[in-house]
Formats: C-alpha cells, structure tokens, sequence
C-alpha cells in the first residue's frame, strides 16, 4: 500500500517507520525543510528509543522516503494520513486547527483520483466532517474518503505502542474506508490488536475522552498523595492496594508533578472548550486542571520548606528536565513551571538531562546551568530534586555523591528511590505522598 503522512514528528515520523516496516511504501512530508534535509541527510530529528534504527533500516529497503513537496508525494498514493500539530490556540485553550485546515485545503488542490484522507491529529469532534468540506470547497470533482484514526503512542515508548497497541480506532462514513484500513492495519490485527470500527464523530471523542481519563487518574492520585502525606499514609501502597482491583487497574496511578507532555495539557483544555462550545458540561476535566496546575505550585512549596523555608541562595541540582524519561520532548513539562519560581526566589539551579538539554535550554530561563555529567551537575549543591525517573538516575554512586554535594537533602518528585535505603547512606530524604 502506498501512504503518504503529512508532518514528520513524533506521530507522523513513528507512525511512517512502523507502517514502513510492515510492508508499506511510504513517504513523510514536513514543511519544516530543514526537518526533511536532516531526515534524508539520515539525521532523526527527535528522541525516541530505537527510532533511528527503525528509519535507518527502511530507508535502506526503499520503503521510507520524504519530502517536502505535497502533490509529488500525493500522486502515486493510496492513503493519505494527516498527522500534524493540534496546539493549544494561545489565548483560549481551543485545539489549534490552523494546520489540519491548510493541510487540507493543500490536499484538495492536488487530488486527482480517489484517495482515503485518514486524520491521525488529536482534533475535536466535528473536524472530518471540515476536512471534507474544505476539501469539497476548494476542488469540485474531488473523489475521496475522509476517515479518523486518532494515534495513542506515548513518546518514550511509541515504536512498541505502535506496533503492539491496546486497540485500533477507526472512524468511517464508508464501506471503502473502512476496508482500506482494516487491510493496511491487517498485521496487527493478526497479532491480537483489537480493532473498533466506529463513526467519525465517535472515534474523535475515544481519543480525547482516552486522554482525559488517564489525566483525571493522574489528577486524582497525585491529590490524594497530598492527604497522604499530611496523615502518614505512603502513597506508592495506596496506588499498589487501589491497583490490585482490577476495575480500577495498577497504570497511571503514579503520584508525581503532575501531568505534562504535548497532550495531556493541551488536550484536557481543549475538551473542555468542546464541551462549551457543544453546550455540555466539563466539571471533572475542569478539576483535573486545576488539581495539576496545584500539583506543580505545591511542588515548589515542598522544595521551599524541604530547604528549610528558603531557596535563596541555595545551589539545587536537578535530575531531568523533559516531561517524561525517554524522549527529549519538553512540552508544557513540570520543569517550566516548578523552576522559574525557585530562581525568582534566588535559588541557583544546575539541571542535568540525558536526552532533553538542548530543548530545555531554549525554554527555560537562561540563568540555569546545564550539565552533561551528573556529577559535575551536583558539585556544592544543598540539594538535589529528581524531577524526571531516567534509569540514569538509578545507580548512582551515593557515597560519592554525599560528598560531592555541599548538604544532604533529596528531593524525590518521582517516588523512584527506595527512602530507607536513602536515609541509610546519609540523606534527608523527601518525596511526594509519603
Ligand atoms: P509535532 O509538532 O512533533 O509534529 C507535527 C509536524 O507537522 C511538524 O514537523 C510540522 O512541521 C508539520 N507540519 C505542520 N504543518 C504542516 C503542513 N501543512 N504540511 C506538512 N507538515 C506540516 O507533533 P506531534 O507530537 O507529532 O503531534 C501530531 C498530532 O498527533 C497532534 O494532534 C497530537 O496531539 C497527536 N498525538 C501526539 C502524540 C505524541 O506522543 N506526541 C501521541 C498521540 C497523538
Ligand atoms: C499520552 C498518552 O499516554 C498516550 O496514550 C497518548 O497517545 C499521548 O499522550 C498523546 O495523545 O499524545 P505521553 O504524553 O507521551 O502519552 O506520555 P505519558 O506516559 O502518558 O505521560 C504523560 C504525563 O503524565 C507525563 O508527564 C508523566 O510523567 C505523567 N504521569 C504518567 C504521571 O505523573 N503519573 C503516571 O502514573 C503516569
């Protein structure tokens, strides 16, 4: 099957590769021409555990190409996917529809012959029925399908969620879509992914209701942390004991930061804009917000009061930057909001990040220092806060540490060490919920 993605980053340049890898010929196409330089220069433009091998090895076969012009990629396909950013819309939180729009419109210009247009963007409930209607506007004759198939991976991890996904969503308004998508899925289908076929309209909303009941889990753990911790309880046994039942189920129960990435925040503002604008009411969304944005501030409170009530002056050295561990992506990451209000109080901050320093150095204020070597990251310091669980962080020389560092306080936002065994080796050791 011939394919041709439309935008080349996290979605578009994982979901190409995998589609690549199992038998499709398939060319990305990205406006960013610098991102296409690099791609067929055989440099990945992003982070993601084994996508380099994955892009290598296809492009070698012949089966993964890119481009930076449309209706040249366009005319020999079958299946185009549009997989390009839905942003928060500054100002109002709505899902920016700007660039599905163009692509759209960009697709109607150079249609000739039918072709499935499948939308893999994050987009509100209503928008392949636009799709379809720009496309109609701008070329009369156009002949084509308009299908919705949102894209669950998460970044870290996206190559195996791909290729191994919990279901397959597909919404249709035609027989020949629907067709077409179950054979170019068929191989995952025969190794036991469940495939739902429904309308577009539903498979829109199964994508943000999907991210926003996993955020609300988030949400709603990390809030009760806070009453573990006031009333002795540890929360790493309460998500254990909660997680036994096999209704409520063990994942995304991990108390943290609170929640960040290209999506979660993004896509719950932008629910709860659908849900305004359709006349329906969004009051658990609207506290998932609230109770993440609370999360952040009262990690900077934790640091505050675990430095003795004041950051001023005191060297803290951060263990990660990026939203999550395995990807360089700094999208709306705790990081952003929890250290600019420690250096507006004087704190000095050394960050070290294995995958993300180059992103987080272009967002975050330029006082930071940014290290490459964790222990140079620690030298002099009064504490250390564990931001983002990078394996790196694992096994360490503590000893060595303990006498690098000027104090002795850990600060854990991840629940990722062990605190007796911290206490042992000399640390006054916090952590969330416990
Ligand atoms: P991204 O910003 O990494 O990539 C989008 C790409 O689209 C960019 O490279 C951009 O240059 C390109 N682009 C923009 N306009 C274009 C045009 N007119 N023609 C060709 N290319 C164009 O975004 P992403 O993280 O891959 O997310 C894409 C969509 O997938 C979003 O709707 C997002 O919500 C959704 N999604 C993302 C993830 C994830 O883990 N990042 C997972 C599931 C769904
Ligand atoms: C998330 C979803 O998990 C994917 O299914 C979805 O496709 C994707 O959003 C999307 O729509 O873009 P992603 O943002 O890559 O994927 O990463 P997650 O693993 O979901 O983590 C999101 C945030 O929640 C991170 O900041 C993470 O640290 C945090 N988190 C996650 C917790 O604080 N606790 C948890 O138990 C789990």
């Amino acid at each position: 099957m011939k394919i041709v993605m439309i935008g080349a980053g996290y979605v578009g340049l994982v979901s190409g590769a995998c589609f690549a890898e199992f038998g499709c010929d398939v060319t990305c196409v990205d406006t960013n021409k610098k991102k296409i330089k690099d791609l067929k220069n055989g440099r990945i433009p992003i982070y993601e555990p084994g996508l380099e091998e994955l892009v290598k090895r296809n492009v070698s076969k012949g089966t993964l190409k890119f481009e930076s012009n449309l209706s040249e990629a366009m005319s020999l396909s079958e299946i185009i996917f549009i997989a390009v950013g839905t942003p928060a819309r500054r100002g109002d939180g709505h899902a920016d529809l700007k660039y599905v729009y163009e692509v759209a419109k960009e697709i109607g210009q150079n249609l000739d012959g039918y072709k499935l247009i499948v939308n893999k963007s994050t987009v509100p409930v209503g928008t392949a029925r636009e799709v379809k209607r720009i496309i109609n506007k701008v070329n009369r004759n156009a002949y084509f399908d308009v299908a919705s198939n949102p894209e669950f991976l998460r970044e870290g991890s996206a190559i195996d969620d791909f290729m191994n996904p919990d279901r397959i969503i597909i919404g249709v308004d035609s027989d020949s879509a629907e067709e077409k998508l179950k054979k170019l899925y068929s191989k995952l289908v025969d190794n036991g992914a469940p495939i739902l076929c429904t309308n577009l309209e539903s498979s829109e909303l199964i994508k943000y209701a999907s991210n926003a009941f996993l955020a609300t889990k988030i949400s709603f753990i990390n809030e009760i942390s806070h009453l573990s911790e006031i009333t002795g309880g540890d929360i790493t046994e309460i998500s254990k004991g909660m997680g036994l039942d096999q209704r409520i189920g063990d994942k995304f129960l991990d108390a943290g930061p609170g929640y960040g990435g290209s999506c979660f925040p993004k896509d719950t503002l932008a629910l709860i804009r659908i849900c305004q604008e359709s006349g329906s009411s969004s009051r658990i969304v609207e506290a998932v917000v609230e109770v993440n944005a609370a999360q952040k501030a009262r990690m900077v409170k934790k640091i505050r009061q675990s430095l003795d009530g004041s950051e001023n002056n005191k060297k803290i050295a951060i263990f990660g930057l990026t939203f999550k561990p395995g990807t360089d992506d700094m999208r709306d990451a705790p990081s952003l909001s929890i250290l600019p209000p420690l250096i507006d109080k004087g704190a000095i901050i050394n960050a070290h990040d294995p995958q993300g320093l180059k992103e987080a150095s272009d967002l975050l204020p330029q006082e930071i220092n940014f290290y490459t070597n964790i222990y140079e990251s620690i030298s002099g310091a009064d504490a250390i806060v564990l931001m983002t669980e990078w394996e790196d962080y694992r096994d360490l020389d503590y000893e060595k540490i303990l006498n690098i560092m000027k104090g002795n306080t850990i600060i854990d936002l991840r629940n990722f060490y062990n605190p007796k065994k911290m206490q042992k080796i000399g640390f006054k050791y916090h952590s969330v919920g416990r």
